[in-house]
């Protein structure tokens, strides 16, 4: 395949149709909530790149900084001749360095649920890894069910879920993920999995709370891609992005907060929304060590090899699948 990203049944005006179904159950049910997912439009994705270069957004340099330090230890422990697989790629940063680091890569594949970053970042990767097999796969990784063939004809698959996009998951869901990631990987297979720690909740809570507004612009960029795409009637003056650790469920919590009472119209149906409402948006666990290695338990991995940084803000894991061969 070549310039085009593998499309997995599925096209615009599904997407549309999903967005839509999922806006207006999600409204409709208390509390009211909208899947994270619907966040990474293309500017939803542009946003998010921004506030990983925040000052108070801790995680990705961080976390950069340890894959860093142990991109060299991820090719020994996976070995020559793996396919590499990353779950929501977005703009291909951190796997530079695990593709760099890795001997003779049979195929990269990113997925990623955005078409236009998925294009974007395949097209870059191919101009400054000439050699390198770029497989992308447009769509949601919570319901991918097969990977490309080329996949398959590699010796290990090896995925890698960075960024703490595990703790957007709740753990019931994070288990049947990396279950499912597990079946997908196949025999021997491994995943190098970023997870931000439990940490000050000050700085957990400034990570959500930027100065600049960019966290704010990503949450609310939501009102406007069902503005644009839902013909929807969201005052963007009249909503808040509100963002707070809470420390007996381990999590941040992520909220569009009404300012007034005030009634949406969204593809055709109206909402009534009372002053200091709620819209959820997003959790983001955080775990300590304990956690996840109670978590990869629950999936049938085993943790290999746990990094983190001199901090402890952040710790990169290598997930082992035990080898099922009889
Ligand atoms: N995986 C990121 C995290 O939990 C996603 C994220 C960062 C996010 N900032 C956000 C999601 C703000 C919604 C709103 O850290």
């Amino acid at each position: 395949m070549n310039g085009s990203a593998l499309l997995l049944d599925r096209d615009t005006q599904d997407d549309r149709t999903d967005f839509r179904d999922a806006v207006l159950a999600g409204l409709s049910a208390r509390p009211r909530a909208i899947p994270a997912k619907f966040l990474y439009d293309a500017r939803g994705s542009a946003l998010f790149d921004a506030i990983c270069d925040l000052p108070e957004y801790y995680p990705t340099r961080t976390e950069t900084g340890i894959l860093r330090a142990c991109a060299g230890e991820v090719a020994t422990l996976s070995g020559p001749g793996c396919a590499l697989v990353e779950f929501g790629s977005g703009s291909s940063v951190k796997s530079r360095l695990l593709l760099e680091a890795m001997d003779r890569l049979v195929a990269y594949v990113p997925i990623d649920i955005s078409r236009q970053h998925l294009d974007q970042t395949a097209a870059r990767l191919r101009r400054d890894y000439p050699g390198l097999n770029v497989e992308p796969v447009c769509a949601d990784y919570m319901a991918l069910e097969r990977l490309p063939d080329e996949v398959s004809a590699a010796r290990r698959r090896i995925g890698f879920f960075p960024g703490s996009t595990i703790g957007n998951l709740t753990p019931g869901e994070a288990t049947a993920f990396l279950k499912r990631v597990r079946r997908l990987l196949g025999t021997r297979g491994a995943l190098v999995l970023g997870v931000d720690l439990r940490k000050d909740p000050r700085r957990l809570h400034d990570a959500y709370n930027d100065a600049a507004g960019v966290t704010a612009e990503f949450t609310l960029n939501l009102l406007r891609r069902m503005n644009r795409e839902l013909d929807a009637n969201f005052d963007l003056s009249g909503f808040a992005h509100e963002a707070f650790y809470n420390p007996v469920e381990g999590r941040i919590e992520i909220y569009v907060r009404s300012l007034r009472t005030q009634a949406v119209t969204v593809a055709g149906r109206t909402f009534t929304l009372a002053e200091g409402e709620r819209i959820h948006t997003e959790y983001s666990y955080k775990y300590d060590e304990a956690g996840i290695r109670a978590l990869a338990a629950s999936a049938d991995f085993r943790i290999g090899r746990f990094w983190s940084d001199a901090e402890r803000l952040f710790a990169v894991v290598y997930l082992e699948a035990p080898d099922d061969r009889p």
